[in-house]
């Protein structure tokens, strides 16, 4: 058995960086926190945090308590303003995150959030189905590609796992790497995973508390799922995904 992957999962990698030669240790601007929206990108307002109406609050202990993975899906759509409340929960800024500040609902090593957060909605009311990019630091999205068949290769892109295009959305979170580089250069990649387990963490217990089931999904084909999120698959590819439907 190959057993060097065990080397990722420890801090070893961080003696033999040299924090002198970092891009912010030269004096690099950082990379923007959040994709920009390219020219022309429709920005769809969200529902603000704060002001959710139907968002139930369920004591944190009894969502703990009921977490679970969920595959299996009622038809019924998503809101906006729930999926709104997903997104914020998974990646949104916390209130009272200073202007200009980066601070998100989740932790981030050196506050770097270098991550993405794409969703496909298949049933989202008001929504058309399509893949959307949420933009954290405006809590909007903007319509990142409509493919056909949009399920179907969901489906194909996860080995088969049905129940990826059976839900009312898929998220998916890409990888931005050079953010976290610009810090901690080859040091970097460890974290990424690890901030990645909070953001879908939040997604299962924000889920819970509005009656949504959630199953993480790392099992997937990276080249299907990076071509169908409409990313490069070397500066952003995609990490790990979450189906999400109503029970
Ligand atoms: C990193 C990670 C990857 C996972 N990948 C998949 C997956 O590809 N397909 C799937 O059906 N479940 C996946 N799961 C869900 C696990 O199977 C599930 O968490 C586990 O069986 C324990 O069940 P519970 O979440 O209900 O406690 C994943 C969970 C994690 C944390």
């Amino acid at each position: 058995m190959d057993t060097r992957g065990r080397e990722f999962l420890k801090d070893g990698v961080r003696k033999s960086v040299d924090f002198s030669r970092t891009p912010q240790a030269r004096g690099i601007e950082p990379p923007p926190p959040q994709k920009p929206p390219r020219p022309g990108e429709r920005i769809i307002a969200l529902s603000p945090p704060g002001a959710w109406r139907t968002v139930p609050k369920l004591g944190l202990e009894e969502a703990i308590a009921r977490r679970r993975s969920r595959r299996d899906f009622l038809a019924q759509p998503l809101s906006m303003e729930e999926l709104s409340f997903l997104l914020w929960a998974t990646q949104g800024l916390r209130p009272g995150s200073p202007p200009g500040g980066n601070f998100r609902t989740v932790p981030s090593a050196g506050c770097r959030h270098a991550l993405e957060s794409y969703v496909a909605a298949l049933r989202v009311a008001g929504l058309a189905p399509a893949i959307y990019r949420y933009l954290p630091l405006d809590h909007a999205l903007v319509e990142a590609v409509r493919p056909a068949d949009l399920a179907e290769r969901l489906v194909r892109a996860t080995f088969g796992q049905r129940f990826c295009g059976e839900g009312a959305a898929t998220f998916a979170w890409t990888a931005v790497p050079a953010r976290m580089e610009w810090r901690y250069a080859s040091a970097s990649y460890k974290v990424i995973a690890l901030d990645a387990g909070h953001v879908c963490q939040n997604l299962y217990l924000a889920g819970e508390s509005i009656g949504t089931g959630v199953c993480a999904v790392a099992a997937y084909e990276q080249d299907l799922m990076d071509e169908l999120l409409g990313v490069d698959g070397e500066e952003e590819f995609t990490l790990y995904l979450a189906a999400v439907g109503k029970r």
